[in-house]
């Protein structure tokens, strides 16, 4: 592409009607079933829709067991705790992640220890991990982050050798597969989100996978007040959850219906977007200045909450990420930075004494991840080639005339 006057500084936008698919996906079989729901009366506690859900999701990932939950924070939270970690205990997990994944370390009174991530998948840093372990390690979370795997290999490697809990924060991970084996299968435990914006979505909501039958009853009993899956309402049993302080974490058969049918499109969504995601790569593949965050070494498919950018090349580094951002935003392309290390978030707000930043610290995290990544949300994977086609020639064009940008803000 020629060189072109930028939108931002009076151009010609590439698109003026460049739209997004919109997200979460409605259709009328799911509608049908939330009006059945709501005239059954049957809205919660351990409800068809849900003990379908559960089984279907723990299936799919071919484990043993599902229990789903409120969201994908108590599911961290819950996983932690089914594995008795506490107060004093430290967990490892990325400095780059949503903070739910420290905070849900935190509401046990365990220490989160941020440890950086790798410059490339932008996921937990084994080498890191090493050096972060001390006697008070408790568990390691790594977080398969917007379009990326953490490397399990060497993950869990080092959780066997230091006899460590493996909790897969699968957030940003519907369906993915590592080597042969979909990702939330490998960990003691998987994690999964279904808020709003993820890749599969009920609103709110989250399960946790397991083949271990010993956690799936305490992951039961945490979120369900203490109930066992085979008791019924009303039945209690003296003495058994006496080391677990349960909560009251259910979620609703309307979650779960919203989530059947999007389970059985799975599949094809992941295909569609890793299409696309591959469309867009060998688009902007010999682009200078642009890099993409590398899927994970065993990724086999990828799965996709985000595709993510990263400007760390010449003349594009010199340009300050908000400035881009508008670049890119004028041309007719809305997209986000990533959410930057956890500990300088602005709604991070524990005291220095409630979490540890790694020796190694963490500049990847800071410095990359913070000030020169973009995401471009799952959804617009889901659009048709044409949209494709528009989102490169955007971005195209502004790499391409970056040097404009540097010579005006940087
Ligand atoms: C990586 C990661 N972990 C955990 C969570 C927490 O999930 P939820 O919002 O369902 O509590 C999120 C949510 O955005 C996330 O992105």
């Amino acid at each position: 592409m020629s060189e072109q006057k930028l939108a931002l500084m009076g151009g010609k936008p590439v698109s003026e009607s460049l739209v997004c698919p919109q997200w979460p996906p409605v259709e009328e079989a799911t509608s049908q079933k939330l009006v059945d729901i709501y005239w059954s009366r049957q809205w919660s506690f351990n409800g068809l829709y849900e003990r379908n859900f559960a089984y279907n999701f723990a299936t799919f990932h071919d484990v043993k067991y599902g229990v789903f939950m409120t969201n994908g924070t108590v599911t961290l939270q819950c996983a932690l705790a089914a594995y008795g970690i506490g107060k004093g205990d430290e967990v490892i997990v990325p400095a780059l992640t949503w903070l739910a994944t420290a905070m849900a370390v935190s509401y046990l009174g365990a220490i989160p220890v941020f440890v950086d991530i790798e410059p490339t998948t932008l996921c937990l840093d084994p080498k890191k991990v090493k050096l972060a372990i001390t006697d008070k390690t408790r568990a390691i979370i790594p977080v398969h982050l917007y379009g990326s795997m953490a490397d399990l290999d060497a993950i869990l490697d080092i959780a066997q050798h230091h006899n460590l809990v493996v909790i897969e924060d699968c957030a940003h991970t519907h369906g993915g597969r590592w080597r042969d084996r979909r990702v939330g299968s490998w960990g003691d435990v998987g994690s999964f989100s279904f808020q709003q914006s993820k890749v599969m979505a009920s609103g709110e909501g989250g399960i946790c996978i397991t083949n271990n039958a010993e956690t799936a009853e305490r992951l039961f009993r945490l979120k369900h007040i203490g109930y066992a899956s085979y008791m019924s309402k009303g039945q209690t049993i003296s003495g058994s959850t006496s080391e677990l302080t349960c909560y009251n974490f259910r979620a609703t058969e309307f979650q779960a219906a919203i989530l059947e049918n999007q389970l059985l499109g799975l599949e094809q969504r992941l295909a569609t977007y890793n299409q696309n995601a591959a469309r867009l790569k060998s688009h902007l593949a010999d682009v200078p200045g642009v890099r993409m965050q590398v899927q994970g070494k065993a990724a086999n498919p990828q799965s996709y909450y985000a595709l993510v950018l990263i400007f760390d090349e010449e003349p594009l580094v010199r340009v300050p990420l908000k400035i881009l951002l508008k670049a890119i935003a004028a041309e007719g392309l809305h997209i986000n930075p990533t959410y930057g290390a956890v500990y300088q978030h602005i709604l991070f707000n524990l005291p220095k004494t409630k979490y540890r930043v790694a020796e190694t610290l963490c500049p990847v995290a800071e410095e990359l991840a913070t000030k020169h990544c973009a995401t471009i949300a799952h959804q617009w994977l889901g659009a048709d080639e044409q949209t494709i086609n528009i989102i490169s020639d955007i971005l195209i064009k502004v790499i391409v005339n970056a040097e404009a940008l540097v010579y005006k803000y940087a």
